[in-house]
């Protein structure tokens, strides 16, 4: 037991060291190795105690699953935080602001992102609107030019939580080789309390001065909330200021991609729609059949399951789950099955069993009422 528990702290303190030195390969095995001895030592316990365990392991796994993407900062890199254009790169990507409110991101992250167009699984309407407006723009400029067309603009992506809008903006800036800012509009608001709108000037001039950029302003209903009779000084301010600033951005030659994401459109003010400013407004749903199909087959890649499990069954099957629920269910079917191989010594294999408790733990997120209310609107507001 003191064994188990002394390997798990060792392996605990490995990973924590090889986070701090940049070495995500080795701090990777570390949280893995964390992960099965709180396996071993939950084996080992009854109770209360082996959930704890169990719960442990499964983070540590979480981490693990993490760093097999993440890029770790090294310590000598300077801070992203009000950079000029030069103060990141992809090769030195910045340390992120941990005081972040939005799951750890920073205020402004501007690194080119790791996650390409294939990463997403459908979202077909949404990639071909982008591929017009920018990555074709970008490769054929003389042809762009000679139509009198300028790559970049203001796109609102728009649509229940958990289907893609934060890794399709990720991914829109991966493809075009960008660095991405990225900013909530809660973030901007609460962090300079009564200078908001100063605060999305610096941050829309600081990623205009780069040649090519992607900024993304998420929960941009609290940015640019409607404007009423009672709509506050500053809310009106930062409306006002933004529409200005953003058309100012349309004369430079640099390339601006402004995303605005939100999941309630109906709460944006009318101005930002009716300007001109966001030419494109894509509703990024719920997954369709295809897309679901998609997300399986890409969480499933590589992995050993039973041969039961059939993927077209299983799309058909979470229709109304929106696409980080079936991530997420995949991914509970995986710990089970990787739990169950460090129990019993033998080769992890996914069970369909697996999958069925995992959808019995993860309901869909959204509510037939919730997508109700997006249809309302783009009947409303665009007669789709
Ligand atoms: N089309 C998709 N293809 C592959 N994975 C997806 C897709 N949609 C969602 N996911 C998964 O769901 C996760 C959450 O998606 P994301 O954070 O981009 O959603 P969002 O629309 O920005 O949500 P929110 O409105 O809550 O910010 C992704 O990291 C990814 O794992
Ligand atoms: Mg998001």
């Amino acid at each position: 037991m003191s064994f188990l528990s002394d390997k798990k702290t060792e392996h605990e303190k490995a990973c924590e060291a090889a986070i701090q030195a940049g070495d995500a390969p080795a701090a990777r095995l570390h949280a893995a190795k964390a992960a099965e001895f709180c396996f071993a030592l939950a084996k080992q316990t009854t109770g209360p105690v082996a959930a704890s365990y169990v719960t442990t392991a499964e983070g540590w796994l979480e981490i693990a699953e993490k760093l097999a993407t993440a890029k770790l900062p090294k310590r000598n890199n300077a801070t992203a935080h009000g950079g000029g254009p030069q103060s990141a790169s992809a090769s030195n990507p910045p340390q992120t602001d941990a005081g972040g409110e939005n799951g750890g991101e920073s205020f402004e992250v501007a690194e080119i992102p790791d996650v390409t167009f294939d990463d997403i699984a459908g979202m077909t309407q949404a990639k071909a609107a982008i591929r017009e407006m920018i990555i074709y723009p970008m490769r054929e400029p003389e042809k762009a030019k000679a139509m009198k067309l300028k790559p970049g603009g203001g796109v609102i992506l728009y649509g229940p939580p958990g289907n893609g809008k934060t890794m399709f903006g990720k991914a829109i800036a991966h493809e075009i080789a960008a660095p991405f800012f990225y900013a909530s509009g809660a973030q901007l608001r609460s962090k300079w309390h009564g200078e908001s709108e100063q605060n999305l000037s610096r941050l829309l001039k600081t990623a205009a001065s780069r040649p090519v950029a992607v900024l993304f302003l998420d929960e941009i209903d609290g940015l640019l909330p409607r404007r009423t009779a009672s709509s506050s000084v500053v809310d009106n301010r930062i409306v006002t200021q933004f529409l200005s600033d953003v058309g100012g951005f349309r004369e430079s030659d640099n390339i601006l991609l402004i995303l605005g994401a939100t999941n309630k459109p109906w709460a944006i003010d009318e101005a930002v729609f009716r300007t001109g400013r966001f030419d494109e407004k894509l509703y990024i749903g719920l997954p369709d059949r295809e897309a679901r199909l998609g997300m399986l087959e890409r969480s499933f890649k590589g992995v050993a399951c039973e041969p039961q499990i059939d993927h077209s069954v299983w799309a058909e099957r979470l229709d109304g789950y929106t696409g980080s629920d079936i991530v997420g269910i995949v991914r509970k079917a995986r710990l089970a099955a990787f739990r169950r191989g460090v129990e019993t010594g033998d080769d992890p294999m996914v069970l369909v069993s697996d999958l069925e408790n995992a959808v019995k733990v993860i309901p869909s997120s959204v509510t037939p009422a919730m997508i109700k209310q997006y249809d309302q609107f783009n009947q409303q507001r665009f007669g789709q």
